[in-house]
Protein backbone atom coordinates (compact mmCIF):
# COMPACT_ATOMS: atom_id res chain seq x y z
CA UNK A 1 0.00 0.00 0.00
CA UNK A 2 1.36 3.46 -1.15
CA UNK A 3 1.70 6.32 1.99
CA UNK A 4 -0.52 8.09 0.72
CA UNK A 5 -3.21 5.45 0.62
CA UNK A 6 -2.13 4.48 4.09
CA UNK A 7 -2.47 8.12 5.78
CA UNK A 8 -5.91 7.72 3.59
CA UNK A 9 -6.80 5.25 5.43
CA UNK A 10 -5.60 6.41 8.69
CA UNK A 11 -7.21 9.30 8.82
CA UNK A 12 -10.68 7.63 7.75
CA UNK A 13 -10.66 5.73 10.57
CA UNK A 14 -9.40 8.71 13.15
CA UNK A 15 -12.39 10.78 11.56
CA UNK A 16 -14.97 7.53 12.02
CA UNK A 17 -13.61 6.93 15.07
CA UNK A 18 -14.08 10.53 16.41
CA UNK A 19 -17.90 10.51 15.40
CA UNK A 20 -18.38 6.94 16.41
CA UNK A 21 -16.83 8.36 20.23
CA UNK A 22 -18.81 11.58 20.04
CA UNK A 23 -22.29 9.57 19.67
CA UNK A 24 -21.36 7.70 22.73
CA UNK A 25 -21.04 9.82 25.24
CA UNK A 26 -24.22 11.30 24.88
CA UNK A 27 -24.61 10.44 28.83
CA UNK A 28 -21.11 10.86 29.83
CA UNK A 29 -20.75 14.29 31.66
CA UNK A 30 -17.18 15.93 31.05
CA UNK A 31 -14.87 17.30 28.91
CA UNK A 32 -13.03 16.38 25.52
CA UNK A 33 -9.46 16.23 25.48
CA UNK A 34 -7.68 15.98 22.36
CA UNK A 35 -3.72 14.83 22.94
CA UNK A 36 -1.89 16.26 19.85
CA UNK A 37 -2.81 19.82 18.57
CA UNK A 38 -0.58 19.47 15.79
CA UNK A 39 -2.34 20.89 12.63
CA UNK A 40 -5.76 21.43 14.49
CA UNK A 41 -7.47 18.90 12.07
CA UNK A 42 -8.48 16.62 14.88
CA UNK A 43 -9.32 19.66 17.48
CA UNK A 44 -11.74 21.25 14.65
CA UNK A 45 -13.51 18.46 14.12
CA UNK A 46 -14.33 17.52 17.55
CA UNK A 47 -15.40 21.22 18.33
CA UNK A 48 -17.53 20.92 15.41
CA UNK A 49 -18.52 17.81 16.40
CA UNK A 50 -19.23 18.43 20.29
CA UNK A 51 -19.85 22.24 20.28
CA UNK A 52 -21.64 22.10 23.82
CA UNK A 53 -18.17 20.43 25.28
CA UNK A 54 -15.37 22.10 26.54
CA UNK A 55 -12.67 20.82 24.74
CA UNK A 56 -8.71 20.55 26.04
CA UNK A 57 -6.24 19.95 23.83
CA UNK A 58 -1.85 19.63 24.51
CA UNK A 59 0.80 20.22 22.67
CA UNK A 60 3.94 20.95 23.15
CA UNK A 61 3.92 23.74 20.47
CA UNK A 62 1.32 25.94 19.00
CA UNK A 63 1.60 25.26 15.44
CA UNK A 64 -1.36 25.00 14.41
CA UNK A 65 -3.93 26.10 10.86
CA UNK A 66 -4.81 30.03 12.50
CA UNK A 67 -8.98 28.85 11.95
CA UNK A 68 -7.78 26.13 14.79
CA UNK A 69 -6.20 28.04 17.21
CA UNK A 70 -7.72 26.89 20.80
CA UNK A 71 -8.56 29.59 23.43
CA UNK A 72 -5.56 29.98 25.70
CA UNK A 73 -7.43 28.81 28.62
CA UNK A 74 -8.10 25.55 26.77
CA UNK A 75 -4.69 24.62 25.75
CA UNK A 76 -1.98 22.98 27.33
CA UNK A 77 1.11 23.71 25.73
CA UNK A 78 4.15 22.14 27.37
CA UNK A 79 5.53 18.35 27.63
CA UNK A 80 2.59 15.46 28.50
CA UNK A 81 3.39 14.36 31.77
CA UNK A 82 3.02 18.13 33.21
CA UNK A 83 0.26 18.95 31.00
CA UNK A 84 -1.56 15.92 32.65
CA UNK A 85 -0.90 16.18 35.94
CA UNK A 86 -2.02 19.82 35.63
CA UNK A 87 -5.82 19.14 34.17
CA UNK A 88 -5.15 15.58 36.88
CA UNK A 89 -5.31 18.88 39.65
CA UNK A 90 -8.89 19.52 38.27
CA UNK A 91 -10.32 16.16 38.73
CA UNK A 92 -11.51 13.13 36.59
CA UNK A 93 -13.89 14.80 33.85
CA UNK A 94 -12.87 13.50 30.58
CA UNK A 95 -15.63 12.42 29.09
CA UNK A 96 -13.39 11.64 25.99
CA UNK A 97 -9.86 11.61 25.21
CA UNK A 98 -8.19 11.21 21.84
CA UNK A 99 -4.89 10.07 21.52
CA UNK A 100 -2.77 11.18 18.59
CA UNK A 101 0.58 11.81 19.87
CA UNK A 102 3.46 10.42 18.34
CA UNK A 103 5.82 11.25 14.98
CA UNK A 104 5.72 7.55 13.33
CA UNK A 105 8.60 6.08 14.86
CA UNK A 106 6.44 2.64 15.71
CA UNK A 107 8.40 1.30 18.40
CA UNK A 108 9.14 5.07 20.04
CA UNK A 109 5.10 5.97 19.60
CA UNK A 110 4.27 2.08 21.47
CA UNK A 111 6.59 3.23 24.44
CA UNK A 112 5.27 6.62 24.98
CA UNK A 113 1.85 6.09 24.92
CA UNK A 114 2.79 3.14 27.37
CA UNK A 115 4.78 5.68 29.64
CA UNK A 116 1.34 8.20 29.49
CA UNK A 117 -1.53 5.67 30.51
CA UNK A 118 -1.23 6.15 33.86
CA UNK A 119 -1.14 9.64 33.60
CA UNK A 120 -4.14 9.84 31.28
CA UNK A 121 -6.38 7.54 33.75
CA UNK A 122 -5.87 9.98 36.23
CA UNK A 123 -8.13 12.52 34.07
CA UNK A 124 -10.63 10.12 33.00
CA UNK A 125 -14.46 10.46 34.24
CA UNK A 126 -15.43 6.81 35.37
CA UNK A 127 -16.71 5.00 32.26
CA UNK A 128 -15.06 8.09 30.05
CA UNK A 129 -13.82 6.57 26.31
CA UNK A 130 -10.67 6.59 24.89
CA UNK A 131 -10.02 6.87 21.20
CA UNK A 132 -5.95 6.63 20.11
CA UNK A 133 -3.90 5.49 16.92
CA UNK A 134 -1.24 3.73 19.71
CA UNK A 135 -1.99 0.82 21.93
CA UNK A 136 -2.69 2.64 25.43
CA UNK A 137 -2.30 0.41 29.01
CA UNK A 138 -4.58 -0.25 31.79
CA UNK A 139 -7.73 0.66 30.31
CA UNK A 140 -10.41 -2.28 29.18
CA UNK A 141 -10.23 -2.40 25.02
CA UNK A 142 -13.73 -2.27 23.68
CA UNK A 143 -14.59 -2.56 19.80
CA UNK A 144 -15.45 0.41 17.71
CA UNK A 145 -17.38 1.15 14.89
CA UNK A 146 -17.51 -2.04 12.40
CA UNK A 147 -16.39 0.20 9.61
CA UNK A 148 -12.28 0.32 11.24
CA UNK A 149 -10.26 -2.20 11.12
CA UNK A 150 -9.39 -3.53 14.69
CA UNK A 151 -5.58 -2.83 14.40
CA UNK A 152 -5.99 1.03 12.90
CA UNK A 153 -7.66 2.78 15.69
CA UNK A 154 -7.96 1.15 18.98
CA UNK A 155 -11.29 1.98 21.13
CA UNK A 156 -11.10 1.97 25.20
CA UNK A 157 -13.16 2.88 28.08
CA UNK A 158 -11.91 3.58 31.28
C1 LIG B 1 0.34 13.63 14.82
S1 LIG B 1 0.48 15.25 15.48
C2 LIG B 1 -1.18 15.63 15.94
C3 LIG B 1 -2.09 15.90 14.77
C4 LIG B 1 -3.39 16.57 15.14
N1 LIG B 1 -4.23 15.73 15.98
C5 LIG B 1 -4.14 17.00 13.90
O1 LIG B 1 -5.21 16.43 13.60
O2 LIG B 1 -3.70 17.94 13.22
C6 LIG B 1 1.27 14.95 17.01
C7 LIG B 1 1.49 16.21 17.86
O3 LIG B 1 1.75 15.79 19.19
C8 LIG B 1 2.74 16.58 19.76
N2 LIG B 1 3.44 15.76 20.77
C9 LIG B 1 3.97 14.51 20.57
N3 LIG B 1 4.46 14.04 21.73
C10 LIG B 1 4.21 14.98 22.68
C11 LIG B 1 4.47 15.05 24.08
N4 LIG B 1 5.10 14.06 24.73
N5 LIG B 1 4.08 16.16 24.75
C12 LIG B 1 3.46 17.18 24.09
N6 LIG B 1 3.19 17.16 22.77
C13 LIG B 1 3.56 16.08 22.07
C14 LIG B 1 3.64 17.03 18.60
O4 LIG B 1 4.23 18.28 18.88
C15 LIG B 1 2.66 17.06 17.42
O5 LIG B 1 2.22 18.38 17.17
Amino acid sequence: MSRLDSMLRRLTAQRDGLNWAAAQINDTDGDVLDMGLGNGRTYDHLRETLPSRRIWVMDRVLQCHPDSTPPARDFLQGEAEPMLQKLAEAGRMIALAHYDFGRGIKSEDIAEAARLSPLIEQVMHPGGLLISGQPLVGFKQIKGPDTIAPDRYLFYRA
